[in-house]
């Protein structure tokens, strides 16, 4: 069970991440902290090139582990416009799709189209019968995103607050194959 390592969707490609673009990737996610950190656990104001190599590293692990499926996400020009993932974490059947778009490049429609055809692909998979989002309720354009891509809330989930945006109500959506 392993997805392609390269996806092209209309004028983007997804490619599975490479330590070369380690820079590239700390810039686009120091520049959309303002964004990034609302909803991101991770993404803070102390987000460093040490920390974009360690997510690489540990993405080649777990690639190899067959567990999760990150990517850097690419224009035609070759420039980073955000990144996308498949997580196996929510258990046998459904893969999550995890992702994040450099400000400059929010609205338009670049997540949507990136985040359909990864569903798709998931979904080509063997074994694997629906892809799941996770959003907080307060995320309004991953909402949008995942709607328009298709998915439909199942649930939702109180937790504790991890990111300063969140209520702690998770919702879940899901897509079916
Ligand atoms: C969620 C995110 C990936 C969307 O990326 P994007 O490339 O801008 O997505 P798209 O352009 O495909 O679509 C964005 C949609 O969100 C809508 N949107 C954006 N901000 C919004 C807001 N504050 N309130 C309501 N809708 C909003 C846009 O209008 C658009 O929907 P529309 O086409 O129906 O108008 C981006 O906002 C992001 O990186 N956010 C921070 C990280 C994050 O929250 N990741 C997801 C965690 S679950």
């Amino acid at each position: 069970m392993e997805p392609p390592e390269k996806i092209t969707v209309g004028e983007l490609v997804l490619k599975r991440w490479e330590p070369e673009w380690a820079e590239l990737a700390t810039a686009a996610v120091r520049e959309s902290l303002p964004e990034l950190k609302r909803f991101l656990p991770w993404a803070k104001d102390s987000y460093d090139t040490a920390a974009t190599h360690a997510f690489i590293a540990t993405s080649t692990e777990e690639w190899a582990k067959g567990t999760t499926f990150n990517y850097a996400i690419f224009d035609t020009g070759g420039d980073l416009v955000g990144a996308i993932g498949l997580m196996s974490r929510m258990g046998p059947g459904v893969l999550e799709i995890g992702y994040w778009t450099r400000t400059r490049y929010a609205g338009r429609g670049y997540m949507t189209a990136a985040v359909e055809k990864l569903a798709q692909v998931a979904l080509a998979l063997p074994g694997i019968d629906r892809v799941a989002i996770r959003h907080d309720a307060s995320n309004a354009a991953s909402a949008a995103v995942a709607t328009k891509a298709g998915f439909t809330e199942v649930d939702r989930i109180d937790r504790e607050p991890e990111a300063p945006g969140e209520t702690g109500t998770d919702i879940i959506r899901e897509r079916r194959g």
